[in-house]
């Protein structure tokens, strides 16, 4: 593991102590935010905008146990679905709705009586809940997308914020493309949406174009010009092809927007959403230039990640801000040193101000069940009495074959349980022949609805010879567009971490599986995407969605 702080190392979770060199106005705006003008909502759509990221399908209890997590991490509006692009997310909603009490839960909807009443039939079991509806208003989108006239976008907008207000009290509007839109049109549409019930406005910069001081005169402008805009709160949805999608998010904060809309990872359409972990680690880091606050428990990020990561099979890359596994690593000597004389000269926040705790158990093959659901709780797992069994059985199963397990065993141990939990396709057992002068052939025997086949494959080499015979069990047309293993730790025991990625007929879906044979993890992550695609096939193309009749 390459995280080498020492435990004498302490530095701040919040607020950095400032240089002699700060203004008097930087101190004075380092005072504590006690007002609420000074709170910033955070909107999570991982459960919506990240699914929509080519690839990344959950199923039920997924979205479930991710909309858990978000509530218990302060998230104070959860954006569970787009209702009526499939029944999968119509259920997910309802489901969501039933659960969660705190947090408000939201499903989108475009600007058309129907969407609205499906949010609404999603949403009616929840305790606090919001109707998100949106249309397209810049030029290009009416023009070549909607093929509607200004007038008429701008009477959709009337009917459907007054429809979705007659059904729900807290509605959200949103124009499309908001950042290329013609802005007396954009006032003229946001005036509208107030008039007609909207609490929320949410300018949405859909394809990640701006920059952030225009981004910021966008939403000063808006507050200059809209007459009722103090009835509303101001939110902001930006999206990351150009990387600047936090950066987006923090100036409109600065020029008086009040919500943010983001992500888990930043995952979400194309290049992705802005990242929630590192718009809540900027503010609560640089409180003294950015003196507001969220709700966010920020203790729960790494959890959040992991389990966002595990679900959608969307590896977080190693340098990523604030969840990265090197985003606390020190390799080299010189901070290293540093680091051990104060962790001020390296760190800017601590791993324990996002939910990395230092190790004070190590496992092996002689750790009991308590000790082990220690060490999950430590990583940020908390899992139910069945999933612990199961968990702690693979554990003894891992800590047989291997000597040392790593934290980062035990994660791709989790992990992998999580993915797989309620598979309707399972691997049963897998029997391999390979080596010189054998063609590769696999056993496999799975079963399908609970009901148990097997099948005998040869291939050009194992992999190939494992995913025809998967193949034969379960016949589908899905092209493999990916293959990768990594190994979890070092060691040649390491456990293997295979992704896989398919295509089929536009749509994408990632798997992954873990385990220390890597024809097993490899079949495991091939049927994990499997299981993918059958949740996948149920939604609407998402261009069609995107079309408003
Ligand atoms: O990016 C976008 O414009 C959206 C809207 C539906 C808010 O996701
Ligand atoms: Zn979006």
């Amino acid at each position: 593991m390459k995280r080498t702080t020492s435990s004498k190392a302490k530095g701040p979770s919040g607020p950095r102590k400032r240089t002699a060199t700060a203004t008097a106005s930087v101190i004075e705006s380092a005072k504590p935010a006690t007002d609420d003008r000074d709170s910033i909502v955070i909107f999570d759509t991982t459960l919506r905008d990240g699914e929509q990221s080519p690839g990344a399908s959950m199923n039920l209890e997924e979205k479930l146990s991710i909309a858990k997590v978000l509530e218990e991490m302060g998230v104070d509006v959860i954006e569970a679905g787009f209702a009526i692009a499939s029944k999968g997310d119509f259920e997910a909603i309802t489901e969501i709705a039933k659960v969660i009490k705190d947090s408000i839960v939201c499903s989108l909807a475009r600007a058309s009586a129907k969407d609205i009443d499906r949010a609404a039939s999603a949403l009616a079991a929840a305790k606090r809940k919001r109707i998100h509806t949106f249309i397209s208003t810049s030029p290009l989108h009416m023009k070549h997308k909607l093929q509607m006239e200004p007038d008429a976008v701008h009477q959709a907008v009337i009917d459907s914020v007054s429809h979705a207000r007659n059904l729900c009290d807290d509605v959200e509007w949103s124009p499309e493309d908001g950042t290329r839109s013609d802005h007396d049109f954009l006032c003229r549409t946001v005036e509208s949406a107030i008039k007609a019930g909207a609490r929320t406005i949410n300018i949405p910069d859909t394809v990640g174009y701006t920059m952030p001081d225009e981004f910021a005169a966008l939403i000063t402008m808006l507050r200059n010009r809209v007459p009722n805009i103090d009835k509303a709160v101001l939110s902001v949805h930006c999206h990351n092809d150009l990387g600047l999608a936090v950066a987006n998010s923090l100036a409109a904060v600065k020029a008086g927007a009040r919500q943010i809309e983001c992500t888990i990872n930043g995952l979400g359409e194309r290049a992705g959403n802005a990242a929630m972990e590192e718009i809540v680690m900027a503010i609560r880091t640089r409180n003294d230039l950015m003196p507001y606050r969220s709700r966010i428990r920020t203790e729960h990020i790494m959890r959040a990640s992991r389990l966002v990561s595990a679900v959608t099979g969307f590896q977080v890359q190693p340098n990523k801000a604030i969840v990265g596994a090197n985003a606390f690593a020190h390799e080299s000597g010189i901070h290293q040193d540093g680091m051990l004389k104060h962790a001020g000269t390296y760190e800017i926040m601590t791993p324990e101000s996002v939910g990395l705790m230092r190790s004070t158990l190590v496992m092996g093959k002689h750790s009991g069940r308590h000790a082990f659901k220690s060490k999950l709780s430590e990583l940020g797992y908390e899992l139910g009495d069945n999933a612990l069994n199961d968990a702690f059985n693979r554990f003894k199963d891992l800590a047989d074959k291997k000597k040392d397990v790593y934290d980062e065993d035990l994660i791709a141990l989790v992990d992998d349980a999580v993915s797989r939990r309620n598979e309707r396709i399972r691997l049963t057992a897998l029997k391999l022949t390979c080596g010189t002068g054998v063609r590769p052939r696999a056993e496999v025997t799975m079963a399908v609805d609970g009901e148990e086949s097997s099948a005998t494959a040869e291939g050009d080499g194992p992999v190939d010879a494992v995913f025809k015979g998967i193949g034969k069990i379960f016949p589908h047309s899905a092209k493999l567009q990916l293959f990768q293993i990594q190994a979890v730790t070092q060691g040649t025991d390491a456990q293997a971490e295979v992704t896989v990625r398919l295509e089929e007929n536009g749509r994408t879906v990632n798997g992954q599986g873990a385990d220390t044979d890597t024809m097993v993890a490899s079949a495991h992550a091939y049927i994990n995407a499997l299981n993918k695609l059958l949740v996948k096939r149920e939604k609407t193309a998402p261009a069609a969605l995107y079309a408003q009749r």
